[in-house]
């Protein structure tokens, strides 16, 4: 593939409607990560987790269900199979944490498996209120627990969980669907360290992880064949002309997945189709892109089994025990603190 040379952005003060204070706290930020996304030489990029808006979201949830993307069923059928293999492994009076809870499908075997045995409190973390309301709609049934969601990012819900905790009560973290495999792989391990830090022993963390597999069907699981990831991915550009007050126009880009050797993971660009400058007033911004060059806006990691050991003891943690789906290539470890 050919690339052309990187364009400037330009920061320009003048486009800025209005001062910085216009904002909310949250708009702000997110105009601060795209002005500094898109003025970040030679490789332009845009956070992952802007990608979830409530289109966002909502494209992700149909993502989830499609031939190509075998990751949530993966994962479905190892909870479904084990779940009751992992309550077994847990500590008995365990309090559960749940880092990016989604639409809370995927959680209900486990949380199930554990309100058989005793009264379960669930606190799902996420930063979308939409999706917390969902996730409490999909789970309020099960017999015997409490759910009580925490709109935060997860370090800071997970903190303010671990230091509510009753007396006595263990925490069991769940972070699954490979959402670690959107970290870069430093942060990764950085990130397992940040949890293991508000942990105590007798904690766990079950983790969930995408197993390397074929590049081709890597490449068609984030470049499906109705458009769902490439409209996933357009979406963020939609957001931010929709929020920031920019003028991007989506017929000039166009969604890539692309598999990165390298570091094995998958990457989703937007690539111009011809020249373009397009303006970001709430980033005071204007910014240009030459026919053929990319924004990078996710990478998706994929992991060996055997690797996440390691991975789990360079953090604070031992890796208690595995179950690995061989079907599509999935791992749920379950991740002591040491
Ligand atoms: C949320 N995360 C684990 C998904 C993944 O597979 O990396 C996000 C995704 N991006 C495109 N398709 C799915």
């Amino acid at each position: 593939m050919t690339l052309s040379a990187p364009r400037p952005a330009v920061a320009d003060p003048a486009r800025a409607f209005g001062h910085s204070s216009d904002l909310s706290p949250a708009a702000g930020e997110f105009a601060a990560a795209v002005r500094a996304g898109l003025m970040h030489a030679p490789q332009k990029e845009l956070p992952s987790k802007y990608l979830y808006d409530e289109v966002g979201s909502a494209l992700f949830e149909v993502i989830t269900v499609l031939p190509e993307y075998g990751v949530t069923r993966a994962e479905e059928r190892l909870l479904t199979r084990y779940a009751p293999e992992i309550v077994e492994a847990l500590p008995s009076d365990v309090k559960v944490a749940e880092l990016g809870s989604g639409s809370g499908r995927k959680t209900r075997r486990i949380l199930e498996a554990l309100c058989r045995k005793r009264p379960t409190s669930y606190c799902p973390i996420e930063i979308s209120r939409t999706a917390l309301q969902l996730c409490r709609r999909e789970l309020a049934d099960i017999e015997r627990i409490s759910i009580v969601g925490y709109e935060r990012d997860y370090l800071a819900g997970l903190s303010e969980v671990s230091r509510q905790r009753k007396r006595g009560e263990q925490l069991l973290v769940l972070f699954l669907g490979s959402t670690i495999g959107n970290f870069a792989r430093l942060a990764a391990t950085r990130f397992l360290r940040d949890i293991r830090a508000m942990l105590r022993p007798g904690d766990t963390l079950l983790l969930g992880t995408d197993l390397v597999k074929p590049v081709g069907t890597l490449i068609a699981a984030y470049d499906d064949a109705i458009g769902a990831t490439a409209a996933f991915n357009l979406n963020l550009l939609s957001r931010i002309n929709r929020e920031l007050d920019a003028d991007f126009d989506l017929r000039d880009f166009e969604h890539v997945a692309r598999f990165n050797a390298d570091v094995r993971s998958i990457e989703m660009h937007l690539r111009a189709r011809r020249d373009v400058r397009a303006g970001v007033r709430a980033a005071g911004l204007t910014v240009e892109i030459g026919a053929g060059e990319t924004i990078w806006t996710e990478s998706s990691h994929k992991y060996h089994a055997d690797e996440i050991p390691a991975i789990a003891a360079d953090a604070g943690f031992e890796c208690a025990r595995q179950w690995v789906e061989k079907e599509w290539g999935f791992a749920e470890s379950l991740l002591a603190v040491r």
